[in-house]
């Protein structure tokens, strides 16, 4: 029902994936697949309850509606079949400006901060720009799958100067859904070490095995106690633009210090838009998700299949979530540097450089396959074109 397959122009409307003038992403007759939006048409219950709202011409400061928080819950409560309370969550402008501030909020300068590698490049910038040190814990790749690396990460977390770790759960760009056994056991080695989870779920609907998401706050009292969760409408349905989202928490005093906190860096308000998006996503959405997830699935495997028939020197898994693959370019053996000049001067594909997550991502390029086929078609075209010359 819904037009995946229909290509829509986006020039003029202002996008930073395809109008941004970077060389390395979207310079003259680049392709652009990197940011993370899709090129898709969000569900049209939330541009209906968008333009409804824009025709009344006052857009003066809004409250933060008690539907805002109920679209949630009841989100929450039909795909995971979880009861949350209201009093649990509160509104933050966006899942970046909300790491910074849990950081600010959790955590004290010089403190360290852990993160799984490669991983979702703003965690080391949020970190960083508070004043925080980055510790990293390689994921370990085992064909294709990555898992997270236990006894380094027991050492790790066992440094008591560790305060916080920021779990990416579904994990960008690797694409794995983290399994309830990993997450418990992951909580415990938190637990145990009286480390904070951070918990970014802003990927959490987007999971091709229905049920397959384990959400941390619906783990055990005794580790989910110890976490805060991030929420959004933002990559579900498409929205990035409306800078809206949620910090979830059980634990009274984690809520109130990010709150307070948050307040003391300006972060008082949400965007009146943002939040009649997200609301009517919530609540009318559903259809229209569970298309796209055929539809993306039908793209990640397109791109498998094409790569190992055509270029079974580049490699990319089927992620187990989020509209972004990890393409492997190992067995070419060129530098980073090498690669970096393949893909954007002769192939003209914006992909992003993999060394972006970590260094971990050196041979890699992560894909935003969030877009009408024909333009990953396109691509492959392009970067058979490029690999055979
Ligand atoms: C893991 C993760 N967190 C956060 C974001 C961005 O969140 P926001 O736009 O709400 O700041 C992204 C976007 O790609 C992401 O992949």
């Amino acid at each position: 029902m819904y037009r995946f397959d229909e290509r829509i122009d986006r020039q003029g409307t202002n996008s930073v994936k395809w109008e941004t003038n970077h060389p390395d992403y979207n310079g003259e007759g680049m392709l652009p697949l990197w940011v993370a939006d899709m090129d898709f048409a969000c569900p049209p219950e939330v541009t209906e309850a968008l333009i409804k709202r824009a025709s009344h011409p006052i857009y003066g400061y809004p409250m933060k509606q008690v539907s805002f928080y109920q679209s949630l819950q009841e989100w929450i409560h039909k795909r995971f079949g979880i009861t949350v309370e209201e009093s649990w969550m509160t509104g933050i402008p966006g899942v970046v400006p909300g790491l910074h501030v849990a950081i600010e909020a959790f955590t004290a300068m010089n403190d360290k901060v852990l993160v799984q590698t490669p991983v979702y490049h703003p965690f080391f910038h949020a970190v960083e720009n508070r004043g925080r040190q980055v510790i990293t814990s390689s994921l370990v790749e085992k064909a294709g799958r990555y898992e997270m690396n236990w006894d380094d990460l027991a050492q790790k977390l066992s440094d008591p100067r560790v305060k916080l770790m920021l779990l990416c759960s579904p994990h960008n760009p690797v694409g794995r859904v983290w399994t309830r056994e990993e997450l418990e056991r992951l909580g415990t080695l938190c637990v145990e070490q009286g480390v904070i989870v951070v918990a970014d779920e802003i990927h959490a609907d987007l999971v091709y095995e229905k049920g397959s998401h384990t959400p941390y706050y619906s783990l055990a009292p005794e580790l989910s106690s110890q976490s805060v969760t991030f929420l959004s409408a933002s990559k579900t349905f498409n929205l990035a633009g409306l800078f809206t989202s949620y910090l979830l928490t059980e634990n009274h005093q984690l809520l109130r210090d990010f709150s307070q906190t948050a307040s003391k860096m300006g972060y008082e308000n949400l965007n009146l838009f943002g939040m009649e998006a997200t609301i009517a996503a919530f609540r009318h959405g559903e259809a229209w998700l569970t298309e796209l997830l055929v539809y993306l699935r039908g793209n990640a495997e397109y791109l498998n299949r094409c790569l190992a028939k055509k270029l079974p020197e580049i490699s990319m898994a089927v992620p187990e979530a989020t509209y972004l693959g990890w393409m492997d370019f190992r067995l070419l053996g060129l530098s980073q540097a090498e690669l970096n000049k393949l893909l954007r001067r002769e192939a003209k594909l914006g992909l992003h450089d993999g060394v972006t997550f970590g260094s971990e991502g050196e041979g890699f390029q992560r894909i935003n396959f969030g877009c009408p086929r024909v333009i990953l078609e396109e691509a492959m075209s392009r970067l058979e074109q490029a690999i055979h010359r």
